[in-house]
């Protein structure tokens, strides 16, 4: 594993919790830990429950002994790992965004097919797909539950660069991230909408703002906030992403990507309403879904509470009684538990890469589209039937 901060803690749990609750067809060993600092990745693998550090990940890709490589480090080293990685036979787990540009992630794409004719398979680390409460949905959708998908609304709401003092951190330089709030967050509702509905955003009009230009340089840094010194520097990121969608079956989205939504710490609300009815789901109270049946009688109808914990459910039969709440860690144990699964199969994993690519044209299509004034941008190569429906004037039509 590369990276050892917020995301490498909440792998090391999952690798090291994942094989003691689900019977796993390979028992993974937490070999080596990469980090930068030697002195700081010893007290990390330490602590983390990884058996020995390197600063050099270019040697450990090389190792006969490593089998998979989990980077867990800010964007702009996810494609030069991830290509050395595959091209060393190794399987990989990339966080998400998969890459900072549209030219890496199609790089990465193409390594990943490559890889996976040699049998190294990838996967990016989109990880709310594997709440409960997601996967539930996403297989009502699919079963024909809500009808045909009429709308979607979708927003990702955090409130930590509200306060104009909190300090920069490589989340807020391009040259590390990215992008802003949109690769940060908007990429997992751009997931989220593909996996649960189905489909493929296929053209947006967007519209992108940082709110605070410049910022206290951080003295010291946590999984989010950090401490601000004397010094200032420069935001070179956006601040918030709004932008309307069509799908590709024409169905219009909403968008909202922000981390200057006081009040919401980590909001991921995904409602779709179809033709026979509609999902609701919020972070906040994420062991439920909400489902709305349009055929119940109008004196009883309303959204029904599931409370995503029976054993019927995606993963919760491993974990504890009904009722016996999972937490934020949980995305990342069953992360684990597929991408060991579908290895051990010689299956490909998903999200893929390609599905991390199709995030990444979307994401630079948003792009496209603030910088020309929110006009209506088709996302390329959004996937069959793509060019005739990527136009503002498509609508859903019943049975359509
Ligand atoms: N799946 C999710 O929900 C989720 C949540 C948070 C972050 N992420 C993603 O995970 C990735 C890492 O984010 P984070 O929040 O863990 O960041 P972080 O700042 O907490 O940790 C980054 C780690 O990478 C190391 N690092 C940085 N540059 C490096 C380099 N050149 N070589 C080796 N190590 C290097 C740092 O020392 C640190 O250990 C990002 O792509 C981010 O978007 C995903």
């Amino acid at each position: 594993m590369v990276g050892y901060a917020f995301m490498g803690r909440a792998h090391s749990q999952a690798w090291r919790v994942g094989p003691r609750f689900f019977d796993l067809p390979r028992d993974p060993v937490m070999q080596v830990l990469v980090g930068r600092s030697p002195d700081r990745a010893a007290e990390a693998a330490q602590r983390l429950g990884w058996a020995e550090v390197d600063t050099d990940w270019r040697r450990v890709v090389e190792r006969a002994d490593i089998d998979l490589v989990d980077i867990c480090t800010p964007g702009d080293t996810h494609a030069e790992i991830a290509t050395a990685a595959l091209a060393a036979g190794k399987h990989v787990l990339v966080e998400k965004p998969m890459a900072n540009t549209l030219a890496e992630a199609e790089t990465m794409a193409a390594a990943a097919r490559a890889a996976a004719a040699r049998g190294a398979l990838s996967m990016v680390g989109f990880s709310y797909r594997r709440v409960p409460a997601i996967t539930l949905a996403r297989d009502l959708v699919a079963e024909g539950r809500i009808g045909q998908v009429r709308q979607v609304r979708a927003q990702y709401l955090q409130d930590w660069l509200a306060d104009p003092e909190a300090p920069l951190s490589w989340r807020l330089d391009k040259s590390k991230a990215g992008s802003g709030a949109l690769g940060d967050i908007g990429a997992h509702i751009v997931d989220l909408t593909h996996f649960i509905t189905g489909q493929r955003v296929v053209g947006v009009s967007a519209m992108l703002d940082t709110f605070v230009a410049e910022r206290p340089v951080a003295t010291s840094s946590g999984a989010l906030r950090g401490t601000g010194g004397a010094g200032r520097g420069p935001v070179t990121v956006d601040d918030a992403a709004v932008f309307l969608a069509r799908l590709s079956s024409g169905a219009p989205a909403t968008f909202e990507a922000t981390r200057f939504a006081w009040g919401r710490k980590n909001t991921i609300r995904i409602e779709v309403s179809g033709t026979t009815g509609a999902i609701a789901f919020d972070f906040e109270d994420m062991n439920v879904l909400n489902i709305f049946d349009a055929a119940d009688e109008a004196r009883t109808a309303g959204f029904r509470r599931i409370l995503v914990t029976e054993p019927d459910h995606p993963y919760t039969a491993a974990w504890w009684p009904a009722g016996h709440g999972l937490g934020y860690e949980h995305s990342f144990v069953h992360q684990v538990v597929d991408l060991v699964e579908a290895v051990a199969a010689g299956r490909q994993p998903t999200p893929s890469f390609d599905d991390g690519l199709a995030v990444q044209r979307v994401l630079d299509a948003v792009e496209r589209s603030a910088a020309s004034r929110s006009t209506f941008t088709s996302v390329d190569d959004a996937g069959a039937g793509a060019g005739a429906t990527a136009s503002p004037a498509a609508s859903l039509r019943e049975g359509a």
